[in-house]
C-alpha cells in the first residue's frame, strides 16, 4: 500500500478545489488529487461569465442578485446561502482580478459586465449587466489563473489519480483512496480534512455540455459510504447546446443580443417571457424550445431550433463570442456571421449533490448534522444555493465563494483543533478489491461496458430530460436496476495496469449509474413541477407538499434509495409565482 499523510486532501482541481487550496497553502500541508491534469478540469468549459453585483455598467446591488438567485431557483434555494453567494461574489471576483485574470474591460478600465439569463435590476424589472467575463472563455481564464497561483504557492498536486473510496472512522472523515492511472497502483491518503470538489455527472445523458470526465465520482463515492445526495432530481438543461453534440453555446450570446428562432423565424421566447425574452432562466427557455418542437415549430419539423448571432455583426462576434462561433464552424459547418446555428437543450449542471452547510461542511441528515473532517464545494456539493434551477454565471461564483469559504473555515476553525483520526482497518480493501476484481474479469465472459453506457445515456436523455412523467421515470428506475446488475458482471478487454483507461471508464460508469439512481428516485417522488424538474403529469409547483429538499440514501434495493426530506431555509423572500 502506498501511504501519504497531509493535513488537507482536496479531491478535484477545478475552480472550487483550487480556491480552497489557495486559502490553505501557506499554513498547512495540502495535496490536490486530480483525475486530470488540472488545467483540463471542467471549470475550463464555463464560458459566459461570473456574476457579481459590481455595478460597473449600470446600477446593481447584491440584494437584487440574491433575489434573482432565489426566484431563479424556483424558491427551493436556501436563502442564507443565496445571501452569502451574492454578497461575497464581489470580493471573490476582485481576488481573481488581483491574481491576474484577464477580464474584458470597460473603456475606463473597470471589469466589463454583460447580461445573463434571470439576472435582473430592481427585483425583476428587466435585465441587468452583472456577468463579469473574459470573452466567452471565462472559466478557462479562471482555471489558468488559479492553477498558476497554486503552483506559485507550492500546492502539491497528484495528477491523474482517480478517487475510488472515502475513508470514515470513529465518525470522522480521515482519508481517501485513489488509483494512480499511470501505473495502476492504489494510494491511501490519510488526512485531517478532505474537500470533495469533483464536479458533476452530465455524462449520464447522451446530449450534454459536460466533459468526458464529469462522471459524478465524488457523489457516487460518498453515496456508497452511506452519505445522502440532496435534490438530485434538480438537473439543469442548458437551452443552447450544439444540435446533436451538446457542446455549450454560451448564454453570453443572448446576453449580447442573440435571438432564438423557430421554423417561422419567430423569436418565440417573447411570447412566453415578455420581460426577459431570450434571457428568461434556463429551465424556462429549455421548456419553451421543447414546446415549440412538440408543436411542430422545430426547424423543418425536426427536434432543433436556431440561435442567431448574425445581426450582431462580425466585430462584436469576434470580440465577444469567438470560441462558440468557432464551435459552430468546426462541428456543424455553419458560418455564424451569416447563418443561424442549430441548437437543442443539453444536459448541463447538477443543482443537487452532497449536502453541505454554508461553511462547506458536509451534513448527513435532516438536522444538518456535520460529518467532522469532510467538506464539499462546487458542483459536487448542494449548499443549496441554486435550488431547483441555477442562473447562468452563478456556477463560477459558487466555486469561488464556497470554495473560498470552505478553505477559510478549515484554516481558521477546523485545523487548529483537529487531529488525525486513525485509518480504518484495511483502508484500501474496497478499492483494491474493486480494481483487482475488474481486472481479473478481463478477457473473460460477459458484456463490455459500451452497451451499458450507451443505454444509460440514451434512456436518461429520453426519460429523464427536460420533461418527465411517472411512466418514463418508472421505466428508468427499472432500467437502472438492470444496468446495475449488468455493470456488476462487466468484462474488460485491457488487463494492463498502465494507463488503463478502460478500467477508469468502467469505474466511472458505475459512478454514473449511482448518480442516475438518486436522480430518478427523487424525480419520481417529487410529484410537482419546479425549476429544472418538470413533470407533465404534475405541471404545477406544489409548495404545500414539496417546498423541501430531497435526501437520497443508497439502499440494498437497486434503483430504490431511501428518501428523506428537510426544509428549505427562507429568510426574506416568500415563494411567489415566477413570471419573467
Ligand atoms: O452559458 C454559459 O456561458 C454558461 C454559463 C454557466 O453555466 O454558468
Amino acid at each position: 500500500m502506498n501511504y501519504h499523510k497531509f493535513d488537507v486532501v482536496i479531491v478535484g482541481a477545478g475552480g472550487a478545489g483550487l480556491m480552497s487550496a489557495m486559502q490553505l497553502a501557506h499554513n498547512s500541508s495540502i495535496a490536490v488529487i486530480s483525475k486530470l491534469y488540472p488545467t483540463r478540469s471542467h471549470t475550463g468549459a464555463a464560458q459566459g461569465g461570473v456574476a457579481a453585483a459590481l455595478g460597473n455598467q449600470e446600477e446593481d446591488h447584491w440584494k437584487w442578485h440574491m433575489f434573482d438567485t432565489v426566484k431563479g431557483g424556483d424558491y427551493l434555494t436556501d436563502q442564507d446561502a443565496a445571501e452569502i453567494l451574492a454578497r461575497e461574489a464581489i470580493d471573490a471576483v476582485y481576488d481573481l482580478e488581483h491574481w491576474g485574470l484577464p477580464f474584458n474591460r470597460t473603456p475606463d478600465g473597470k471589469i466589463d459586465q454583460r447580461r445573463f439569463g434571470g439576472h435582473t435590476r430592481n427585483f425583476g424589472e428587466g435585465p441587468v449587466r452583472r456577468s463579469c467575463y473574459a470573452a466567452d472563455r471565462t472559466g478557462h481564464m479562471i482555471l489558468q489563473t488559479m492553477y498558476q497561483q497554486s503552483v506559485k504557492n507550492q500546492v502539491n498536486f497528484f495528477n491523474e489519480y482517480m478517487m475510488l473510496d472515502l475513508l470514515i472512522n470513529d465518525g470522522q472523515a480521515c482519508g481517501v483512496v485513489a488509483l494512480c492511472l499511470r501505473d495502476g497502483s492504489i494510494h491511501v491518503f490519510h488526512a485531517k480534512t478532505i474537500v470533495l470538489a469533483t464536479g458533476g455527472y452530465g455524462r449520464a445523458w447522451r446530449i450534454t455540455s459536460n466533459a468526458l470526465a464529469c462522471t459524478g465520482d465524488g457523489m457516487a463515492v460518498a453515496y456508497r459510504r452511506g452519505l445522502p445526495l440532496e435534490d438530485m432530481e434538480m438537473y439543469q438543461f442548458h437551452p443552447t447546446g450544439l444540435y446533436r453534440i451538446g457542446i455549450l453555446l454560451s448564454e453570453a450570446a443572448r446576453g449580447e443580443g442573440a435571438y432564438i428562432l423557430n421554423n417561422e423565424g419567430e423569436r418565440f421566447c417573447i411570447r412566453y417571457a415578455p420581460t426577459m425574452e431570450e434571457l428568461a432562466p434556463r429551465d424556462m427557455v429549455s421548456r419553451f424550445i421543447v414546446q415549440e418542437i412538440a408543436e411542430g415549430r422545430g426547424i423543418g419539423g425536426k427536434d432543433y431550433v436556431y440561435l442567431s448571432v448574425a445581426h450582431l455583426g462580425k466585430e462584436k462576434i469576434d470580440a465577444k463570442l469567438p470560441d462558440i462561433t468557432d464551435f459552430a464552424r468546426n462541428y456543424l459547418n455553419v458560418e455564424p456571421y451569416y447563418e443561424p446555428i442549430p441548437i437543442q437543450p443539453t444536459a448541463h449542471y447538477a443543482m443537487g449533490g452532497i449536502p453541505t452547510d454554508i461553511e462547506g461542511r458536509v451534513v448527513v441528515d435532516e438536522q444538518n448534522t456535520v460529518l467532522p473532517g469532510l467538506y464539499a464545494a462546487g458542483e459536487v456539493a448542494c449548499v443549496s444555493v441554486h435550488g431547483a434551477n441555477r442562473l447562468g454565471t452563478n456556477s463560477l461564483v459558487d466555486l469561488i465563494v464556497f470554495g473560498r469559504r470552505a478553505g477559510k473555515h478549515i484554516a481558521a476553525k477546523w485545523l487548529p483543533e483537529a487531529d488525525f483520526a486513525p485509518l480504518p482497518a484495511n483502508p484500501d480493501g474496497y478499492a483494491t478489491e474493486l480494481v483487482e476484481g475488474l481486472l481479473s474479469r478481463a478477457n473473460g465472459k460477459g458484456e463490455t461496458q459500451e452497451r451499458i453506457r450507451q443505454e444509460l445515456r440514451d434512456e436518461m436523455t429520453e426519460k429523464v430530460g427536460v420533461v418527465r412523467s411517472e411512466t418514463t421515470l418508472l421505466a428508468m428506475q427499472q432500467k437502472i436496476a438492470e444496468l446495475k446488475e449488468r455493470w456488476a458482471n462487466v468484462r474488460l478487454m485491457d488487463t494492463s495496469h498502465t494507463f488503463n483507461t478502460e478500467l477508469m471508464e468502467v469505474i466511472e460508469l458505475g459512478n454514473l449509474i449511482e448518480c442516475a439512481e438518486a436522480t430518478v428516485a427523487g424525480a419520481l417522488a417529487r410529484k410537482e413541477s419546479r425549476g429544472g424538474h418538470y413533470r407533465e403529469d404534475y405541471q404545477k409547483r406544489d409548495d404545500a407538499n414539496f417546498l423541501k429538499h430531497t435526501l437520497a440514501y443508497r439502499s440494498d434495493t437497486p434503483g430504490q434509495p431511501d428518501l428523506r426530506y428537510k426544509p428549505v431555509v427562507i429568510t426574506e423572500f416568500q415563494p411567489k409565482e415566477r413570471k419573467y
